[in-house]
């Protein structure tokens, strides 16, 4: 699809938004087996909570996993809410992907459940671990769909 600005130069809409990935993972590193696997361009939060912090410029969705103590509290990384009080990364923050064990019971996956209260954007899937074939599959497909949605209402 193509479209003429107001300089009258012709350009692509549809290459106009790439969605991109932002997660953070710890030395275990099973959120980034996750995204490794699902082949798109993809922003590691730092580990070490001092280290410089880029700020994300395109919409992107955040990969989140949990670490609740057994009162469910401190369950959104300390990282990850640094990188979310940068008001330019909220702003371009489209949806939110947890990560969890299902061992820890009610407290599953809910960093992604508070980021996406917080943050009023939706919490788009939960899975385990590194996730399984089903998990990037379905990810990888709802990733593509919220993709075009967004091409289709850039400008
Ligand atoms: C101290 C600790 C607390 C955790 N708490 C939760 C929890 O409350 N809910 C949950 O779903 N998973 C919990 N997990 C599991 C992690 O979210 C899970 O292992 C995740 O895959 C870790 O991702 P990472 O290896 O990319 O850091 C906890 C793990 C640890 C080590």
């Amino acid at each position: 699809m193509t479209a003429v600005d107001a300089l009258g130069g012709e350009h692509s809409t549809a290459a106009a938004t790439t969605l991109e990935l932002v997660y953070f993972s710890s030395r275990s590193g099973n959120t980034h087996r996750f995204v490794e696997r699902l082949d798109r361009p993809a922003h590691r939060i730092p580990i070490e909570q001092d280290e410089e912090l880029a700020s994300q410029g395109g919409p992107f969705v955040l990969i989140c996993p949990t670490y609740a103590d057994g009162e469910g509290k401190g369950a959104v990384p300390k990282q990850v809410i640094r990188f979310l009080n940068v008001s330019a990364n909220r702003e371009a923050l489209v949806g939110v992907i947890a990560t969890g064990n299902r061992n820890f019971g009610a407290t599953f996956a809910l960093a992604g459940r508070i980021v996406a209260d917080k943050c009023k954007v939706p919490l788009l899937y939960s899975l385990e671990l590194a996730g399984t074939d089903t998990d990037i599959a379905r990810t990888r497909e709802g990733l593509a769909k919220l993709e075009r949605e967004l091409c289709s209402t850039a400008i």
